[in-house]
């Protein structure tokens, strides 16, 4: 079957002199695959994330090749979409439809003059679905299916006048609305305390499920991860440096900076006073960072770089 998308040696740059980020990763996605993304800040997660969709900004330079199927109504067409050579047009029809995103902050992606009810159903007259009933009950049923409260006065409130949980159950609600095969999570619930983020990955799962969608889940939260993906890929300054099923990645980490997530992410409350060990106790930031090479296809195997775990070969 044709992977909804498969991504091949992409790198990305930006400034002058060009200052690489990405330095060619590689991986793809099935239909109804749900793959994680983690890495610590400024690995290059959200970056990776936006150039799937064409969204990077006209500074970026990005080479390689990302690849999307284009479906449509019925299922898969076998056609395939080269987003880095893609017009504006042709990637603005598969946004918000068969592809969407869900950003990392909830407040700088709506529009804050408008109610948040009208920002939703704009999206379903976009992409010309027709909705049986009115696109009203669709909104307001997509605001039920995000578990939001009294979804009639949500959908006639400005972003302002929600709370930041409601307002990313929104952003999610938008992101869904169109039923897409793919939807792109970048730190979801990064922003919300510990009961809306339980709440938040809860709608998200159950969506998933329903629908058979897939998912590139991105977040630090190793913890999130599990509960969320079945593959997981580990990204460190630019490379992935480790992929595999994501049981198998938590059981058993290869790459040192995965055994330190690993294990600080298995603590215990520490001790008044006791210091926490950190990622950085298991892996030495001196050895420059090797990526994979491969592409991790059928995901049933562990890949790991090759040679000395983080280091040269
Ligand atoms: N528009 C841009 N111009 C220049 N550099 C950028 C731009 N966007 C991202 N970068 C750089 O690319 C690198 C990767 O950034 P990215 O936003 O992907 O990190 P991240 O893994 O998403 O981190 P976080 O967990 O903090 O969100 C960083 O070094 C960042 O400074
Ligand atoms: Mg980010």
């Amino acid at each position: 079957m044709t992977p909804l998308l498969q991504v091949s040696d992409l790198r990305v740059s930006f400034g002058r002199p060009r200052r690489e980020v990405l330095h060619g990763i590689s991986f793809s996605i099935a239909p109804g695959q749900r793959v994680g993304l983690i890495g610590e800040s400024g690995s290059g997660k959200s970056v990776t994330a936006l150039a799937v969709l064409g969204l990077l900004s006209e500074t970026a330079a990005v080479t390689g090749s990302i690849r999307l199927a284009v479906p449509d109504g019925d299922g898969p067409t076998g056609r395939q979409l080269e987003v880095t050579t893609a017009t504006e047009k042709q990637l603005a029809a598969l946004r918000g439809d068969a592809y969407s995103m869900i950003f990392q902050e909830p407040m700088t992606a709506l529009d804050p003059t408008m109610k948040v009810g009208r920002q939703v159903g704009e999206l379903l007259g976009l992409h010309g679905h027709r909705i049986p009933g009115g696109s009203r009950s669709r909104v307001l049923e997509m605001l039920r299916e995000v578990d939001l409260p009294e979804v009639g006065r949500i959908a006639d409130s400005y972003p302002h006048q929600l709370s930041g949980g409601q307002r990313q159950r929104v952003l999610i609600a938008m992101a869904l609305v169109n039923d897409p095969v793919l939807t792109i999570c970048d730190e979801p619930t990064t922003a919300l305390d510990v009961t809306a983020q339980a709440k938040v990955l809860q709608v998200l799962d159950r969506h998933f499920t329903q629908r058979s969608a897939a998912t590139l889940f991105i977040t630090h939260d190793l913890a999130v991860l599990a509960g969320v993906v079945d593959v997981a890929m580990v990204m460190l300054e630019g490379h992935v440096v480790e992929a595999g099923p994501i049981r198998e990645v938590l059981a058993d980490p290869w790459h040192p900076y995965t055994k330190g997530l690993v294990a600080t992410s298995r603590l215990e409350l520490a001790r008044p006073g006791e210091r926490l060990p950190t990622v950085a106790d298991h892996f030495d930031r001196s050895i420059p960072v090797q990526g994979l090479r491969e592409v991790p296809v059928s995901w049933e195997h562990r890949a790991r770089v090759p040679g000395r775990p983080g280091g040269g070969a």
